[in-house]
């Protein structure tokens, strides 16, 4: 192989690794034990010569990182995550870095587990669980784990993107919840949407007011709007749907209200004291996005003060960590961050290596050759096993 690539974890599957050694890569996979790699456990990986690293979301890949591997000849970095909020893509540009992540490959896996956790929430399923385990079962009663019905209510979703979409499909074709949701960015763009027979496509034209999230290829889809004229036109759903002026709508009028934003400095505890108060005393809220978007202690006050809201996490704000309390709370379902854990992340994405953005980046190999400075190319690296 021409080019070294180290990945700093070994990832599922084979595929992404016969990709890059059939494109002249040598893949180096760090087979350090450690669960998370610091600063200077990736300097030492990156070593003298390296042409492209493959790195987590777990690891802190900003000035220090990306001026080691311009040094060491390097071109590429890819993020194995959808979220990039532990990536400073300006300091990676100004060492003429691309970089990647995986948008696209995770969408249906993350929203189905959103969509677990509104559920385990809503039906109580782990609390009635540890009951069962515990040896408490002493025959049925009227009264145990009374739960919430989804049917009917109003499921409410903040970040209308990729993620956030699909779930908002499963929990309205699936549980005919009414919809409101609040979409944080604003975009061009043309989605697919298939519906049981029929296949749509939108077009949506609303321009982006945030450059970087243009750039970045990751924008914003607008199709619930036309999702639901669509529905409505069809008579296919009972459901009403509509798009919030304001983020407080959604928390005010949402029975259950799963996050869907990324991670950046606008979206840092958007979820705090003040949110959490309005929100119905008998809410659900799931996050699968990022720990820090929700305060957590706030969270865990807000959980003791109102038995009766839940909560499905799976992630935190300090991951591994919880704040202290969340994990005594019965009202709360808690996951280490699984999201996108699923063997068949998004099979409708066969390809391993995908560019969204410029066609001519197909591949890591392709941005390794061009020394493609101020770009950020998407390729997703899942192989669907
Ligand atoms: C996982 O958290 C991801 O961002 O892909
Ligand atoms: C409950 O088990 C019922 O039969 O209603």
């Amino acid at each position: 192989g021409k080019y070294r690539v180290v990945s700093t974890k070994s990832m599922p599957g084979t595929r992404w690794i016969r990709l890059l050694t059939d494109q002249d890569c040598r893949v180096e996979i760090c087979t350090d034990k450690k669960t998370i790699l610091s600063v200077e456990d990736i300097l030492a990986l990156i070593g003298d010569k390296c042409d492209g690293v493959i790195g987590q979301l777990t690891e802190d890949w900003g000035e220090v990182l990306f001026s080691a591997l311009r040094r060491a000849g390097g071109k590429a970095f890819s993020n194995m995550a959808v979220g990039y909020n532990n990536v400073d893509v300006s300091a990676a540009n100004k060492y003429g870095i691309a970089v990647g992540n995986t948008p696209g490959v995770l969408t249906e896996t993350t929203a189905e587990l959103a969509a677990s956790l509104s559920l385990a929430a809503s039906r109580r399923i782990v609390e009635a669980d540890q009951f069962m385990r515990a040896g408490l079962y002493d025959g049925w009663l009227p009264h145990l784990f009374v739960g919430n019905l989804l049917k009917g209510q109003t499921v409410g979703v903040i970040g209308a993107g990729r993620i956030g979409s699909a779930y908002a499909r499963m929990m309205i074709e699936g549980f005919k919840m009414n919809l409101i949701y609040y979409d944080l960015y604003q975009a061009t763009r043309l989605e697919k949407f298939v519906t049981g027979k029929s296949s749509l496509a939108f077009h949506f034209m609303t321009t982006s007011h945030i450059p970087s999230f243009q750039l970045l290829g990751l924008s914003s889809y607008y199709f619930l709007t036309a999702y639901g004229q669509f529905l409505k036109a069809n008579g296919e759903q009972p459901v009403t749907w509509k798009r919030a002026a304001t983020m407080e709508d959604v928390l005010r009028e949402a029975d259950v209200i799963s996050l869907h934003p990324v991670l950046d400095k606008t979206t840092y505890h958007l979820i705090n004291k003040e949110r959490l108060a309005i929100m119905k005393k008998e809410a659900i809220l799931v996050n699968a996005s990022r720990g820090p978007v929700i305060d957590e202690a706030a969270l865990v006050e807000h959980l003791k003060q109102n038995p009766m809201f839940r909560v499905g996490l799976d992630v935190f704000e300090e991951e591994p960590f919880m704040k202290p309390g969340l994990a005594d709370q019965k009202n709360a379902v808690v996951v280490p961050h699984i999201a996108s854990a699923s063997k068949g992340s998004d099979m409708s994405n066969p390809s391993p290596l995908v560019s969204y953005g410029d066609p001519q980046h197909t591949s890591f190999q392709s941005l390794l050759q061009q020394n493609s400075s101020h770009q950020h190319t998407n390729f997703a690296y899942q192989d669907s096993q």
